[in-house]
């Protein structure tokens, strides 16, 4: 078939589906980047995107990938040898480690079981230990979208401050940024890490830094290699809404777009819209008799659900069910996951509407690649979608 009908149901967990109004804002003619409009452009996104960090202060926008950001946020503030303290989330706090490791650091990787979050005692325990201070940063993942366990990230910045340890503190929000409270600098983070192809509903290309004064004072004396990620030549350049380099200027008129769009809905509503399309999915696995791979109910993501199946009965052969049945890709079992999960991703544009089909495609498909379940998860999803809106709003207010 060369062209199936109806849209295609894009519910892995990033990229995700991108608003025909930012598709549209990116249709247009690629401008002079060192003129005058693409000044305008410049200084509006740059001063648009803090508001989704949180922060007072600069954000660094790549033309890159996560990974990009990921590299750049350790190049420009430590220098060679430098002790980093990980934590295991899952598979992209993993993928964290490796960069570290290829850029000569010496990582700390604390064990974990990628059905919980990182363990703020633990890390305060750690810090402590560390007389001498060696550690330069602990770095975590504040969303693992290999595993739908969300950190709490306040809980690690306490950890630290008790420790009394001078570490910075980066953290990864490529899978919650736009999606899941966070709070940059509310939250004393040196260093935070994002892309745009998640919660931003943007296409892959984008990769961001947000910046603390004490990761610029790390930046001065930081030796590592740096030279496409150098932060002070991009800092330099964007005092004037400009790039020391050839920007994404088209993924730019989408990100302006994008934060239109989040800014008119507002933050509040959309993490509230997130976390009651989460609780809903979790109402649909547990009535379909399927775990949950997050263990810690503290810990569930908003942005994302990894669903276990049944002991011999393969994830993957679901995916490929549903994909060619019903034109939906749900996310992969990833590393050492792989068969025994499967991720609904419910981040970005996405309604309840849209939310009821996939776990639809889901439940029919279930029935198809022969695994066990009950088939009541959809009722279940609409039975709670029809009637919590206040209940999740409350919900929101009291933890923020
Ligand atoms: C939490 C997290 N960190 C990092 C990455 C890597 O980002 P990228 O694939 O854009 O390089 C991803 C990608 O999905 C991610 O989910």
């Amino acid at each position: 078939m060369s062209y199936r009908a109806g849209r295609h149901f894009l519910q892995i967990p990033g990229p995700t589906n991108v608003p025909d109004r930012v598709l549209r804002a990116m249709a247009r003619p690629t401008i002079d980047h060192r003129g005058p409009e693409f000044q305008a452009l410049g200084r509006e996104v740059m001063d648009g995107i803090r508001i989704i960090f949180r922060t007072e202060r600069p954000v660094i926008i790549y033309p890159a990938s996560g990974s990009g950001a990921w590299e750049a946020a350790l190049v420009n503030t430590l220098s060679p040898g430098d002790r980093v303290l990980m934590v295991e989330t899952g598979h992209f706090a993993t993928l964290w480690q490796q960069i570290a490791l290829k850029l000569g650091l010496v990582v700390e990787l604390m064990p974990g079981d990628w059905r919980h979050g990182v363990d703020p005692g633990a890390v305060e325990a750690r810090l402590i230990e560390d007389r001498a201070q060696d550690i330069r940063a602990v770095c975590v993942v504040h969303n693992e979208t290999s595993t739908g366990v969300a950190s709490q990230i306040p809980l690690v910045r306490r950890a630290i401050d008790r420790a009394r340890h001078p570490a910075l503190f980066m953290v990864d929000t490529i899978s919650s940024l736009g999606s899941i409270d966070y709070r940059h600098d509310e939250w004393s983070v040196d260093v935070t890490v994002g892309a745009s192809q998640k919660g931003l509903m943007l296409p892959p290309g984008l990769g961001f830094n947000a910046i603390s004064d004490t990761a610029l004072a790390a930046h001065a004396q930081a030796a590592l290699p740096r030279a496409y990620w150098d932060w002070s030549a991009v800092l330099a350049a964007n005092e004037q809404g400009f790039f020391p380099y050839t920007p994404a200027t088209n993924l730019l008129y989408g990100l302006r777009e994008a934060l239109a769009l989040l800014r008119a809905e507002g933050l509040p509503n959309v993490f509230a819209r997130h976390a009651r399309h989460a609780e809903a999915t979790r109402r649909a696995a547990r009535a379909w008799g399927l775990a949950i791979l997050c263990a810690n109910p503290d810990e569930y993501s908003a942005s994302i659900t990894a669903v276990m199946t049944p002991p011999g009965h393969d994830a993957d052969r679901l995916r490929a069910v549903v994909l060619d049945r019903f034109d939906l890709s749900l996310g992969v079992g990833l590393a050492k996951l792989a068969g025994a999960v499967f991720r609904i991703g419910h981040l970005g544009d996405l309604n309840d509407l849209s939310l009821l089909g996939t776990l639809a495609g889901v439940e029919m498909g279930l029935a198809l690649a022969g695994i066990p379940h009950a088939p009541r998860g959809v009722d279940a999803a609409m039975r709670y979608l029809e009637g919590e809106r206040a209940a999740v709003l409350n919900e929101i207010g009291g933890r923020g």
